[in-house]
């Protein structure tokens, strides 16, 4: 028998392999054929606003330089002369006409083009093909602001490839007619934890809350957290293709966001809501709060409200990119008490941050024990206790309490690591549900 990933990791059942968060071999496939082929979020658009912009950001382990050209169109290179290999830019963000490599003196335009050689003519005898030689570009588009790159030229256009998840990503990106904004400024730290442990936590992991944030809200720092019930009326969602909801979704009218102590967040997002409804339909206009999910494969938002990237260093280790996202028309004071709320609780000094990253520390240190990996992940939580409905597109829907969207992010996990191509890897389908 084949041994494939889809057997290995045995998603559906929920039981799944700890190799998966140790081995050397399978991290380095997981560069090629997880990250080398989706479509990942290298930036936002007001990173890079003007023309002649550019910020640094990573696609895996490769640095990339995303630019906004000349012209006003958004790029995605490899930060990497294509003389020696030195990278073009040491920056991590500016505006610039073009990238001077500091070993040579090879200079490359925002639009990627080779526009400078020293010595073309004495010592190239002008046969260098230049236009040959320009920067390697990823393909590059962008959904309501975010900006997404992809080395794979046969993956499906950005729009088919999020799928269902545009839905829910159009509550925090689309809510109002100005569209977000990145704060200036981001955190960036290292920790030893596989990536995954950080991307399935926000895309399906209600129930650590209880435990792991429990301090929060017995300190009172945070709300009440829920009993531990079934109601079919707070859910997750998997959204198809490995994306995955993960919180937001009561149902209910929860105006006021939890965690803000600005009495004047809760006055804007009333103001808002008859936008919102208007903007994105009765459903989503219920909630002013961004929810919470996951990308597949290494992109998260929180409603605390942050944006953030896993960035893979390793089996053990992951770089994480954090940053504070908000309206961009929303007033300064609204702003501000965002970014306060978002420091407080993520971030490398953020209380629930670093709850949360013992633990992936400790999940990961046990799948480098021997012994320990011969004992498979138990995610079987809610196991055949799915189900979708006429309102809430995606996959499936699971309990508040439920391993769904887990069971959901590893069996697409599983998917890309042993198909050949994207020929071989159809995406889910979409649901047929309108606002
Ligand atoms: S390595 Fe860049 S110019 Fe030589
Ligand atoms: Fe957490």
């Amino acid at each position: 028998m084949v041994s494939t990933f889809e057997s290995k990791v045995n998603a559906k059942a929920g039981v799944v392999t700890r190799n998966i968060f140790y081995d050397k071999e399978i991290y380095q496939q997981e560069l090629e054929q997880v990250f080398g082929r989706s479509w990942l979020v290298v930036g936002h658009e007001s990173q890079i606003a003007k023309p002649n912009d550019f910020v640094a950001n990573y696609m895996g382990e490769d640095p990339v330089l995303v630019t906004r050209d000349s012209k006003g169109k958004l790029h995605t290179f490899l930060n990497m002369c294509r003389h020696r290999g030195n990278r073009i830019c040491r920056a991590d963000a500016g505006n610039a006409p073009s990238f001077m490599c500091t070993y040579h003196g090879w200079t490359f335009a925002t639009d990627g083009k080779l526009v400078g050689v020293p010595g073309y003519k004495e010592a190239y005898f002008e046969e260098l093909d230049r236009a040959q030689w320009g920067l390697v570009e990823a393909r590059t588009d962008s959904y309501k602001g975010l900006i997404f790159a992809n080395w794979d030229h046969e993956a499906p256009v950005l729009v088919d490839y999020l799928g269902d998840a545009a839905w829910y990503m159009d509550l925090w990106l689309d809510r109002t007619a100005g569209g977000t904004e990145i704060l200036a400024g981001m955190h960036r730290w290292v920790m030893n934890f596989n990536w995954k442990f950080g991307s399935d936590n926000f895309g399906g992991d209600n129930y650590h809350t209880l435990v792991t944030h429990g301090s929060m809200s017995a300190s009172g720092m945070s709300a009440p957290r829920r009993p531990l019930q079934l109601e079919k009326t707070n859910f997750i969602i998997a959204a198809g293709n490995g994306h995955c909801v993960l919180g937001g979704y009561s149902g209910e009218e929860k105006r006021l966001q939890q965690g803000f102590n600005e009495p004047a967040v809760a006055k804007y997002l009333n103001d808002i809501s008859g936008e919102l409804t208007q903007r994105l339909g009765k459903i989503r206009g219920k909630q002013a709060n961004m929810g919470i999910g996951t990308l597949f494969p290494n992109f998260t938002w929180h409603s605390s409200p942050t944006i953030r990237l896993w960035h893979p260093r390793g089996p053990w280790s992951t770089e994480v990119w954090s940053y504070c996202m908000v309206d961009k028309n929303a007033p300064e004071i609204v702003k501000q008490a965002m970014k306060n709320s978002y420091i407080q609780r993520f971030g490398p000094a953020g209380n629930m941050e670093q709850d949360d990253a013992n633990n992936w520390m400790d999940s990961t240190r046990s799948a480098k024990s021997l012994t320990a990996r011969k004992y498979p992940l138990n995610m079987t939580m809610g196991v055949g206790h799915e189900w979708t409905n006429e309102t809430h597109p995606g996959q499936s829907l699971g309990y508040s309490w439920s391993e769904s969207n887990w069971r959901h992010f590893y069996g697409w996990w599983a998917k890309m690591m042993d198909a050949p191509s994207w020929k071989q890897l159809p995406l889910d389908k979409r649901s047929n549900i309108t606002p």
